[in-house]
């Protein structure tokens, strides 16, 4: 295809504006698929993905599309919507030339509008704004265009959509081919692609996904992997519209993907570059940065005979997850499982749901934690991502915390009560200003550890649902931190150490007993439940023990209701741990998250 004739693009939204359904009607409106082909949001194709309503990967779509006489190829790339997947966002956009941003009419500007918009700017893209739902009876497009020329955009180009009712889709097209640049690039410059999304496939191998920035790629090249150094020889090329289709060669300015034979995911990593074994460029794109993984959490499963089996599953999420880590580790209470390291919170929730779900196990999984830097005062420095493991205070000369930057957008008469929360959650306050004359945008700087405990409920239930929030890592804080753990039956439960700021310590500690003491059942015995911190008891519960049999209420009584009662407790067995000789079951460990 002439590089003239090739337009590379993205849709970025705030969550729910529409970004999928436009997607849909595009694909439709270019004839890619027929109407009875089409499935709601076709993009989103992992049925777990379609359940939640979230993009987790990003997939590229190439629509043919014919505008004044002339035929042009339009690449889609998708882009995951959730601020976990920051940098997959970014090498994205990357590999496009313009945007549409896509905002829904009676919402107006969010906080992930403005995230991904600035996103966009960062890579030079042009942003096409999309006023979405316009047939919504709140709709108010021409708020949307001042809040538009409030944030630097030329409001009247907005194109005003209905995706879901097929209004200024043609417009939408035009203004892709006419608004959005060709790609520049070097046909006869050495192979540099961009690596922006990979999968694994079980028949194919990894199937990785780029965008060719200069020269060309054909079946049989001998590629290299310009970060990691490996190489292969391609065996297939294809382009998605939307199913996968054979092509023999991907020239410069195009995006699809190829298969060579790729064992796992670890070897094609997003942002690197490809380039030819034989006739490599000198330098790689910029911008390659390794993933980090944030938030960890244990991993263990609740029958011991599991733990193979978890090990297994882990190993296959990670063919396609260059992003997930893990590591054997050991708990005295629950013994053998893996510390796994994850994005951010979202991520480790679905791969949860994936083991349990698509591998069939029982997990008991530990409150996440975000990773700590430490130098002790020994001046050595080390990482500690489970809070069992950080060391006594006496030996730690400093802590330090993983921070994020974030925007709040909320109405206005919210301010007050937005800023109380972060402030009770160790926000460092940074600027305030006004979206339109009924909105304000809110920045500070906050732990990430602090918006782990329930901050985004927090926001929506002290803003009646009306506040966004968005951030991006920012980087590591030095703090007061000290680790606060938990004794049952007088002994320190692993699992339930964590790490808080001092002046916290002692309301967490003394509400996580209160809240254990509702969430443990009684046992036969009495069982004391204890906070310290550094060896000092600062609160004490006390489990009573259980009084009679279960199934006493039911001597005479219905056989129904009796089987029900063991059915109930043998689910409820499922998610119980033994901890010692105290059955403990899987909210405990989460209540750790809930306490404030
Ligand atoms: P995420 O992938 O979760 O970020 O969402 P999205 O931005 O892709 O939004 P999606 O396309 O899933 O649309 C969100 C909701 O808005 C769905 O219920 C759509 O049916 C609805 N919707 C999308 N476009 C329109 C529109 O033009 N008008 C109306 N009334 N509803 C729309």
């Amino acid at each position: 295809m002439n590089q003239s004739e090739i337009r590379n693009f993205s849709i970025i939204a705030h969550i729910d504006h529409g970004k999928s359904t436009l997607a849909d009607r595009l694909i439709e409106r270019t004839g890619t698929l027929t109407a009875r082909e089409m499935a709601p949001q076709v993009l989103d194709s992992m049925d777990l993905e379609r359940e939640r309503g979230i993009t987790i990967k990003a997939q590229a779509v190439r629509l043919e599309y014919e505008y004044q006489g002339q035929r042009y190829e339009l690449n889609l790339i998708d882009t995951p919507g959730h601020v976990d997947f920051t940098y997959e966002v970014s090498r994205a956009l990357q590999a496009c030339e313009g945007a549409l941003l896509v905002i829904d009419a009676a919402q107006g500007v969010e906080a992930q509008t403005l995230a991904n918009l600035y996103l966009a700017l960062e890579h030079d893209l042009t942003v096409i704004p999309i006023i979405n739902k316009i047939d919504l009876p709140n709709a108010n497009p021409e708020r949307v265009q001042e809040e538009l020329i409030e944030i630097g955009l030329d409001g009247t180009e907005a194109i005003l959509v209905s995706a879901k009712q097929g209004i200024g889709i043609d417009e939408t097209l035009a203004a892709i081919v006419s608004r959005i640049p060709p790609p520049v690039g070097n046909p006869e410059a050495p192979l540099r692609a961009l690596i922006f999304d990979s999968r694994f496939d079980s028949y194919k191998g990894v199937l990785v996904y780029i965008r060719v920035v200069d020269g060309s790629l054909h079946v049989g090249d001998k590629i290299q992997f310009m970060a990691t150094g490996a190489s292969f020889e391609v065996t297939e090329i294809g382009v998605f519209r939307p199913h996968p289709t054979t092509v023999s060669s991907l020239s410069t300015g195009e995006v699809g993907f190829f298969a060579a034979s790729i064992k796992t995911v670890q070897d094609t990593r997003v942002g690197d570059t490809v380039t030819l074994a034989d006739h490599p460029a000198k330098e790689a794109l910029p911008g390659y940065r390794p993933a980090q993984p944030m938030v960890f959490s244990g991993l263990y499963p609740v029958d011991t005979s599991d733990y193979g089996r978890l090990r297994e599953a882990l190993e296959k999420l990670q063919l396609n997850d260059a992003s997930l880590t893990f590591e054997p580790e050991t708990s005295a209470a629950l013994g053998f499982g893996f510390r796994a390291g994850f994005l951010g919170l979202l991520h480790l929730d679905v791969i949860q749901e994936r083991l349990e779900r698509e591998y069939n196990l029982s997990l008991i999984t530990t409150a996440p934690n975000v990773v700590y830097q430490v130098r002790l005062v020994t001046g050595e420095e080390i990482r500690v991502d489970n809070p069992a493991l950080m060391p006594p205070a006496g030996d730690i000369e400093e802590i330090r915390e993983p921070m994020v930057s974030a925007s709040i957008i909320t109405p206005s008469e919210y301010i007050g009560a937005v800023m109380e929360l972060a402030q009770e959650r160790r926000g460092i306050y940074k600027d305030l200003s006004y979206i339109d004359s009924q909105r304000a945008m809110l920045s500070y700087s906050l732990p990430l550890g602090e918006i782990m405990f329930d901050f985004f409920d927090q926001l929506k239930s002290r803003t009646r649902g009306y506040a966004s929030f968005d951030y991006q890592w920012s980087g590591f804080a030095p703090s007061d931190l000290v680790r606060l753990d938990i004794l049952i039956n007088g002994e320190v439960v692993d699992a339930f150490s964590m790490i808080v700021h001092r002046d916290k310590a002692y309301y967490r500690g003394r509400t996580l007993v209160e809240k254990l003491r509702d969430l443990i059942p009684r046992q036969l015995f009495e069982v004391p439940l204890q906070a310290a911190i550094g060896g000092r008891v600062i609160a004490r519960e006390t489990v009573k023990a259980m009084r009679k049999d279960v199934l006493a209420k039911c001597y005479g009584g219905d056989i129904t209701r009796k089987r029900k009662l063991l059915e109930k407790q043998k689910e409820g067995k499922k998610r119980m741990k033994a901890v010692g000789n105290v059955e403990i079951p899987q909210e405990a460990f989460m209540a750790i998250l809930r306490v404030d």
